[in-house]
């Protein structure tokens, strides 16, 4: 029998997606349980986190179960994932050795592994989760590679319990582009655009240039979900047509994908956009739209603090449903073993 892993929610039908939904309701209700009783996690971490680590770790917690944290290169051995390389580097053990052997201890095991930012053509593969995922025999869960799944979720929860609906369709949703004195990565902007076009939103894609477009897999996906549910998808660079009548507008910041490993020449045009940020005259423009955004974010920079601190702000009720969708994967992945 194949390995059911939380790759990517695109790997994931909507029933399928809509019963984790289901689930993480009923655990936001009753947050105990004992679906993880005996089970364990390894939680793999190659980047920072604050919500993803506490979340996962009191999630398995909650319901009975175990996480174990570790950093490869802090306090685990540095990993090499290329096949067929004399290891003479830094790296101490072959990514095949840690997933084999973690697969032997737990039950499930969670990755986080940004990209390495110097070229997407690599970047876009994502060969440390894949890589994982080919030679692990539990299931593996994307705590944010390429793409940020388990926020998906938590942000399509908030939204449905913002509008007091699980039916997102006729929603007008802006995706946009903010401002950050640093290229950031494109994971939550093509986790965004998967899921508002799978719930079959209105979704604009607002960015300063046509150069901050994603990447082409993820505007397909988006075509493909607005096929298969509905819904519309657009690329804009006009903020005021943008917003204007907008339910929902959702804030990241990205580098631009052509400035890969080129980041000094992608600065001047980052630096001309800082008006990107979301204000109150911006959402003022929209149809008393909700504003969200995955955390962490640099106030005054991205949102101001009028925005963050308006009762139309769902960033921590999102950030907080973290905490019941990654116990609904986690309990889910955990019985389909
Ligand atoms: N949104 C999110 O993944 O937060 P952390 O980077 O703090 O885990």
């Amino acid at each position: 029998m194949s390995i059911r892993h939380f790759l990517s929610t695109q790997d994931w039908s909507r029933a399928d997606l809509d019963a984790l939904l289901a689930q993480a309701v009923q655990f936001k209700r009753a947050k105990l349980g004992r679906s993880l009783s005996g089970r364990s996690i390894a939680l793999l971490f190659f980047n920072s986190s604050m919500r993803t680590r506490t979340s996962f770790e009191l999630g398995a917690f909650q319901l009975g179960g175990h996480a174990i944290v570790l950093q490869p290169g802090k306090d685990a051995w540095p990993i090499e994932f290329d096949a067929g390389v004399v290891m003479d580097g830094e790296a101490e053990e072959h990514i095949a050795e840690v997933a084999r052997v973690l697969s032997r201890y737990v039950d499930l095991i969670g990755v986080r592994a940004f990209p390495k930012f110097q070229d997407w053509a690599v970047d876009r593969e994502d060969r440390v989760i894949r890589a994982i995922a080919k030679y692990a025999s539990v299931p593996v869960i994307n705590m944010e590679t390429i793409t940020h799944p388990c926020q998906e979720l938590a942000h399509i929860m908030a939204l449905q319990e913002h509008f007091g609906t699980t039916d997102l369709r006729g929603k007008k949703y802006v995706l946009t582009w903010t401002y950050h004195p640093k290229p950031l990565n494109t994971a939550v902007a093509n986790s965004a655009l998967q899921i508002a076009t799978r719930y079959g939103m209105d979704v604009t894609l607002l960015c300063p240039t046509p150069e901050y477009a994603l990447d082409p897999r993820y505007m397909d996906f988006a075509r493909r979900n607005v096929a298969e549910n509905g819904g519309s998808f657009a690329l804009s660079h006009d903020i005021e047509s943008a917003y204007r009548g907008a339910h929902v507008v959702y804030a990241k910041s990205w580098g631009a994908l052509p400035y890969f490993g080129r980041w000094a020449d992608e600065k001047p045009i980052r630096d001309a956009h800082k008006h990107f940020m979301v204000d109150e005259a911006k959402m003022a423009l929209t149809d008393h739209g909700v504003f969200s955004h995955c955390l962490p974010l640099r106030r005054n920079v991205k949102a101001t603090d009028a925005v963050m601190d308006s009762p139309r702000c769902i960033a921590i009720d999102e950030a907080e449903n973290r905490l019941h969708v990654q116990k609904a994967v986690m309990a889910s992945l955990v019985a389909s073993c």
